[in-house]
């Protein structure tokens, strides 16, 4: 959430998270709103974890209680970001070993890859796999011909980076298990997607489950979110309070 300022170089520039993060004026929001009524409480790290929990609420997913406590650091790591973060493109085992060392096992990576249930993608995060997936000009063979025909007309093999596509092509604003549908008939649209189902059985077999049936889906979500959530929080004596989730407050 920090800004570039000073020495401290914002994770917003690293690899993954240029040019596609946003939404911080909601969190800017919710951080004004909260320093008057109730100032210096509430870290910008737990506010990003109850705005997680009321998205999923507010379009038709799973609650769950949302441990807080956690404070906010005081610098940044480009590099972390840079090497910690699953690319699009990643392999299924690479994503795996990405998770693991969070602590996250298989069923995390599945459960969690269905917030993909809504949101956008740019088109540069998936157009290897509409024109030349393996480096020989040929498309991705686990993507729906008719799926990959309707993205190449508005993402082109040059241009249009920032063109924004439905990460859900069928209720892209509910959440719910459609995900896991779609990846039963290649329609998943990033690599990283559509290698749950294609690249391994023990993955495969969860993204039935979950297509199958939602109640077991949204009870893993909630349960992967909350151990997602748990992830080495900073805790008091170490980092603050941020007054504004952009910068480190002045000492
Ligand atoms: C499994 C590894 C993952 C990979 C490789 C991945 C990759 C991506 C990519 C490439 C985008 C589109 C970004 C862009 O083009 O600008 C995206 C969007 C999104 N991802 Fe993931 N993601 C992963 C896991 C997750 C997890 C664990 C969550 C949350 C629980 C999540 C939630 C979202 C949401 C909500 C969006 C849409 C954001 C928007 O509309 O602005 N993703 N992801």
């Amino acid at each position: 959430m920090l800004d570039t300022s000073g020495t401290l170089v914002s994770e917003k520039r690293s690899n993954p998270n240029k040019d596609s993060l946003r939404g911080f004026e909601v969190i800017d929001e919710i951080k004004y709103a909260l320093e008057n009524e109730c100032p210096q409480t509430f870290s910008c790290a737990d506010i990003v974890a109850l705005a997680a929990r009321d998205s999923t609420v507010l379009t038709g997913g799973p609650s769950w209680e949302v441990p807080l406590g956690r404070r906010d650091s005081l610098d940044a790591s480009v590099q972390g970001s840079n090497n910690n973060l699953p690319a699009p493109n990643s392999t299924l085992s690479s994503i795996i070993t990405k998770f693991k060392l969070q602590g996250l096992d298989i069923v995390d990576v599945v459960a969690l890859s269905g917030a993909h249930t809504i949101g956008d993608t740019r088109c540069v995060s998936f157009r290897q796999r509409l024109y030349n997936q393996s480096g020989n000009g040929v498309p991705d063979f686990s993507l729906n011909p008719a799926y990959a025909a309707g993205l190449r007309t508005k993402c082109p093999s040059s241009g249009g980076d920032q063109n924004l596509f439905f990460l859900d092509l069928v209720t892209p604003f509910k959440f719910d298990n459609q995900y896991f549908k779609n990846l039963l008939v290649y329609n998943g649209i990033l690599n990283s997607d559509e290698v749950l189902f294609t690249q391994s059985a023990q993955t495969m077999e969860l993204v039935k489950l979950y297509a199958e049936n939602n109640e077991l889906f949204f009870e893993q979500f909630a349960k992967s979110m909350v151990k997602m959530g748990n992830i080495s929080p900073l805790t008091w004596p170490m980092g603050e309070i941020r007054k504004n989730c952009r910068r480190v407050n002045h000492h």
